[in-house]
């Protein structure tokens, strides 16, 4: 009868629920949550919606038959963040091991394919042992269908990959292939091939964070965007992001309230830049002058730390910032600070997030190891991405922006609409020492006292050329503004380019130095 059917399907839904209770306690022990409890951290109350509770793993053979749980090991379905929809996974490690067979594998391109359809983000908590053995060529088949799902969906939907406990093998490249990817100190790890697979091919066992934990990722590979201390953080962290976020690449991002930035004077910009063109500074405190409330989130913080990628708000409008930091590497640009930027820039690009480029930049890295590791294939990279941008795109120009550097961080050149810059700035090809040195090496090797002539060229190139006047005579700085001024030329700016629209002509795709 209806009502038998009800009561039995009513205790496996309970059953489903509660899990299994060692597994539960195991994944507690290791410091870690279950996929459930994550789904109640991550999105607003009560808004879950479940869809595939019931399916099942279909394998045989190998005892499956034997092992076959009420319902697979991922949770799927949506919810909203601050009020927000989006699609979700949450993988199961108390079922498999979070392994992915086929149910599990459909499970998740269900979702997918719904997020696409509905535009929406999607967002995916790993926790997974990887591909089920059990299952053979089927789970590799649903690896493979998911990241089809991830290529279809860049720059369409933001995708987030959340990765709280293993995410091997195949698995990683959905970590590779999201627009975000969010790890856990101490807790999660991503990897090709594990400790075992390592010490069987090479006869050294690394250990698992020495392979692919948080602090790999997040500073030397550059594959987590960002790190955190706890579950509970990140997933702020995940909703907080989620906040700054079209649904899709058919909406500008969610406005927050006018600030009244186009009036805010600050005058603290001047007093964080030194006027020495070496001495070091924190960008950041730059950046908080600007954005609304101080706040920004940064994504690779602590990976090619001598660029800083953020999103913040602006007079309530969301947007992206690129700034170099001289308090690292003296702010240059390298091979892994180029790939950093030139994603961010695509990445905000896609997601109609205006752009805002701050300017104090010695040059690019000079050198054999930067050069034989292919800085300029890689600088290439942020170059084709700003100059492929059609997002609103402002540049402040600071202390100073030489040579190859100033072209690539938003020149007026390839595309910046707006482009602004401190009075005691310098704009050049390169310093007044080098290029005296170059220009009038004849004259200094005949001079009776080249000291004194190289310091009076030096003086005289620096007049004529290494102001923001010059480059402003010449259209290439719209103006030149008070550091106080920053925050307010910039939000008018922004104002001022909101309804920027550009058609590109129709190609297939463009081909980017990779
Ligand atoms: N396929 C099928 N079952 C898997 C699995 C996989 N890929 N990975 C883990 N499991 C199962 C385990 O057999 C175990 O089952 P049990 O509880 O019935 O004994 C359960 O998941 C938990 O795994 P366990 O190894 O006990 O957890 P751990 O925390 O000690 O180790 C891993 C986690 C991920 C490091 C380890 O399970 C592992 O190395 N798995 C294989 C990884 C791999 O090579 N995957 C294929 C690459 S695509």
């Amino acid at each position: 009868s209806m009502r038998l059917l009800r009561e039995q399907r009513d205790g496996l839904r309970d059953r489903i629920l509660a899990g299994r209770r060692d597994a539960v306690d195991r994944q507690h022990a290791l410091g870690k949550h279950t996929a459930r409890e994550r789904l109640a951290m991550l999105l607003d109350e009560g808004s879950f919606t479940e869809i595939d509770m019931y399916r099942q793993h279909q394998a045989h053979g190998l005892r499956m038959e034997e092992q076959r749980p009420a319902t697979d090991g991922v949770i799927t379905g949506s919810g909203t963040v601050h009020g927000r929809r989006v699609f979700v996974y949450a993988q199961d490690f108390t079922i498999f091991g979070g392994s992915l067979g086929e149910a599990h594998a459909t499970k998740i391109h269900k979702v997918m394919d719904l997020a696409l359809a509905t535009g929406s983000p999607f967002i995916g908590l790993n926790d997974s042992g990887g591909a089920r053995i059990q299952e053979g060529v089927m789970s590799l088949n649903g690896y493979g269908g998911i990241f089809q799902r991830n290529v279809q969906a860049s720059g369409v939907i933001p995708q987030i990959c959340v990765v709280l406990g293993p995410c091997a093998g195949g698995a990683a490249y959905s970590a590779a292939l999201a627009d975000f990817t969010f790890m856990v100190r101490d807790t999660s790890y991503i990897y090709l091939t594990g400790p075992d697979v390592v010490a069987a091919v090479s006869g050294k066992r690394p250990t698992h964070a020495e392979l692919g934990g948080a602090e790999v990722h997040g500073r030397t590979s550059g594959v987590a965007t960002f790190v955190h201390d706890d579950e509970r953080g990140c997933l702020e962290h995940v909703r907080y992001l989620v906040s700054l976020l079209p649904a899709g690449n058919q909406e500008l991002p969610p406005s927050g309230p006018p600030r009244g930035a186009v009036t805010d004077v600050r005058p603290r910009l001047a007093e964080i830049v030194p006027v020495e063109p070496n001495k070091p500074y924190d960008m950041r405190a730059v950046i908080a002058e600007v954005v609304d409330d101080g706040a920004f989130l940064e994504l690779h913080r602590d990976w090619a730390a001598n660029v800083i990628c953020a999103l913040a708000r602006i007079d309530g409008e969301v947007v992206g910032v690129v700034g170099n930091q001289p308090l690292v590497l003296a702010g240059v640009l390298d091979a892994a600070a180029s790939q950093k930027a030139a994603r961010f820039v695509r990445l905000c690009d896609a997601f109609n997030i205006p752009l805002l480029t701050l300017v104090d930049v010695p040059g690019f890295l000079p050198g054999t190891e930067q050069e034989q590791a292919g800085i300029i294939r890689h600088g290439a990279k942020l170059l084709y991405a700003y100059c492929e941008a059609s997002v609103p795109r402002v540049q402040v120009i600071l202390r100073k922006a030489y040579g190859g550097a100033y072209i690539v961080m938003d020149s007026r050149s390839i595309g910046a609409d707006v482009s602004l810059a401190w009075p005691t700035n310098e704009i050049a090809v390169m310093g007044a020492e080098g290029a005296v040195n170059v220009i009038f090496r004849k004259e200094l090797a005949a001079a009776e006292d080249p000291a004194g002539l190289r310091a009076a060229l030096m003086a005289e190139y620096g007049e004529r050329l290494m102001h923001p006047h010059f480059a402003a005579e010449r259209g290439l700085v719209d103006d030149v503004i008070d550091p106080a001024h920053t925050r307010s030329a910039v939000a008018r700016a922004l104002a001022m380019l909101r309804n920027k629209h550009r058609q590109r002509p129709p190609r297939k795709h463009g081909n980017t130095p990779l």
